[in-house]
């Protein structure tokens, strides 16, 4: 017996050409990389945003800074995507338009064959502190250095994530808005809803005559203004939601 929630936005689905899906880091809790804002689990219960996710935070200890997203990283190379991702990348076909849009900076979307308009950037690319161009995806060409030195201009390097007090990318960020402002329906799964200008979107979706669909277990700053809210996780509802019709 499916909830009603879930057979409403079914629906909306079902009805739908154009559909686009944010998420955050609830959609890779079942992966077992933990999300930012959980009381117990989350990563800024356990370390402090502004020494390791601001720049500042990273000019005043750089080694520090570096060693805690190599560490990150080691979670993300040992996980996997779950049935959450795995059902987003499977659905695209089934439409007009299936446009991804995450927060998240893990790659697991990409990994589970989507490719996602990634807002925050992404762990395993690194750039340089001074922006003077320098951009390697993958950590193991890097020069050796804990962090090491831009080969370009000398300057350090640093993770290619948004952190606190920065601006997103204006290109990715305007190709983010457009999706929400062309969909039927936008799926919104595993985000508290907190950060702008990611938690934005829902609204300029409804403004457009979206429906908006909310995944989360809790309830986040989305459920108020969302078409639907179904309350579960990602990896057990989204495959539900995005089952075909029989
Ligand atoms: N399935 C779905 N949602 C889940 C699950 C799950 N298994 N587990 C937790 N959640 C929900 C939580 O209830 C919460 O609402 O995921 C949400 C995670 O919220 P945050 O930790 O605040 O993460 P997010 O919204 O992605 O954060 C936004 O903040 O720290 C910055 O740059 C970082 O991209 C990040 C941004």
């Amino acid at each position: 017996m499916i909830s009603l929630s879930l057979h409403t936005a079914r629906d909306h689905i079902a009805q739908a050409r154009r559909v686009a899906v944010l998420t955050g880091a609830g959609i890779s809790a079942e992966s077992g990389i933990p999300t930012f804002r959980d009381t117990s689990s989350g990563l800024w219960a356990k370390f402090d945003p502004v020494k390791l996710a601001s720049e500042d935070g990273f000019r005043a200890d750089p080694p520090l800074v570096w060693r805690w997203y190599a560490w990150r990283r080691g979670l993300v190379g040992a996980a996997q995507p779950n049935a959450g991702h795995l059902a987003l990348a499977a659905a695209q076909a089934r439409f007009d338009a299936f446009e991804l849009i995450t927060q998240n900076v893990d790659g697991l979307h990409a990994r589970a064959g989507s490719a996602p308009i990634e807002l925050h950037g992404n762990l395993m690319r690194t750039v340089c502190l001074a922006r003077c161009g320098f951009m390697e995806d993958d950590p193991l060409l890097l020069p050796v250095g804990e962090p090491p030195r831009c080969p370009a201009c000398g300057d350090w390097l640093r993770p290619g994530v948004v952190w606190f007090g920065e601006m997103l990318d204006v290109a990715t960020l305007q190709q983010a808005q457009a999706v929400a402002a062309r969909c039927d329906v936008l799926l919104v799964i595993g985000t508290s809803g907190l950060v702008y200008p990611a938690a934005g979107l829902p609204a300029e979706a409804l403004r457009r005559g979206a429906k908006v669909i909310v995944v989360n277990p809790q309830a986040s700053e989305l459920d108020e203004l969302a078409t639907v809210v179904v309350r579960g996780t990602a990896a057990v509802e989204v495959p539900k939601l995005l089952a075909a019709e029989e």
